[in-house]
């Protein structure tokens, strides 16, 4: 797994917008899997403008989320769904025939998993997935714990988790279940970039690059993945002991 630290935020958003364009350039039917929360907003600026400046087209690209909230409906205003339309799909020229959310509100949400495992086989794969990093180093919704060889499914959130994202919630009270990507889901991508920026994040980005690859720090599986890149702010980094490169 590869590391580049930047010296702050910004620093990561573009060079991440960077790399993420300039696959599209060459391969404009890439399939991109996404994150929501805090930490991909200043990636998906970038983004926004190139497209707006007439650099960057998505028009051929093919989108994952990589989870929703169970039991949310998709114009629920903490929905992923309206996260990802109100700050890059409404705002760029993908075909809404290639954008995939997974839908929290299905009747059978196993059924949902399967076809959403089935829409990214049909897909070809993920070429390159983006991802941030949970303080308790979760990816996607892959709490401490998820199996390595897990596939989209249900989960149960972690009450740190379930606090840190309440604020989005009435009476601070999220969802206790999520449709997410799982962990085999996510290592299959050809590429793999996880953002991390804070302090707040450097436990966790340690002790995924410094302590044992195990199921109770989900992000450490990147380290066996061919092609994982880290993008961290200097803050993120702080608690990495040296030896930065695998
Ligand atoms: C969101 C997701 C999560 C977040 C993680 C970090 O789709 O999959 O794993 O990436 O919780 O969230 P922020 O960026 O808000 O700190």
């Amino acid at each position: 797994m590869r590391a580049r630290v930047f010296p702050d935020y910004e620093g990561i958003s573009a060079a991440v917008a960077y790399v993420v364009a300039g696959r599209l350039e060459e391969e404009p039917s890439t399939v991109l899997m996404l994150p929501t929360g805090i930490t991909p907003l200043g990636m998906y600026r970038r983004l926004v403008e190139m497209h707006r400046s007439g650099r960057l087209s998505f028009a051929n690209a093919t989108f994952f989320n990589l989870d929703e909230y169970l039991g949310l409906a998709p114009d629920h205003r903490a929905s992923y769904h309206v996260y990802m339309k109100d700050r890059f799909y409404g705002l760029i020229d993908a075909d809404p025939a290639r954008v995939f959310v997974p839908d929290g509100t299905a009747p059978d949400p196993e059924a949902e998993c399967r076809r959403y495992e089935a829409a990214i086989r049909e897909a070809g794969g993920i070429d390159v997935c983006v991802l941030g990093i949970g303080r308790n180093g979760h990816i996607g919704f892959n709490e401490p714990g998820a199996p390595f060889d897990s596939r989209t499914r249900v989960v149960e959130l972690s009450e740190s988790t379930r606090k840190v994202n309440a604020s989005d919630f009435e009476a601070d009270r999220a969802p206790e279940r999520a449709i997410t990507a799982g962990m085999a889901t996510i290592f299959d991508s050809k590429s793999v970039l996880l953002l991390a920026s804070g302090t707040n994040k450097a436990g966790a980005v340690a002790a995924a690059v410094e302590d044992d690859v195990s199921e109770s720090m989900p992000a450490s599986m990147l380290r066996s993945h061919p092609n994982a890149s880290l993008f961290l702010d200097e803050d993120a980094a702080s608690a990495l002991g040296g030896g930065l490169a695998e």
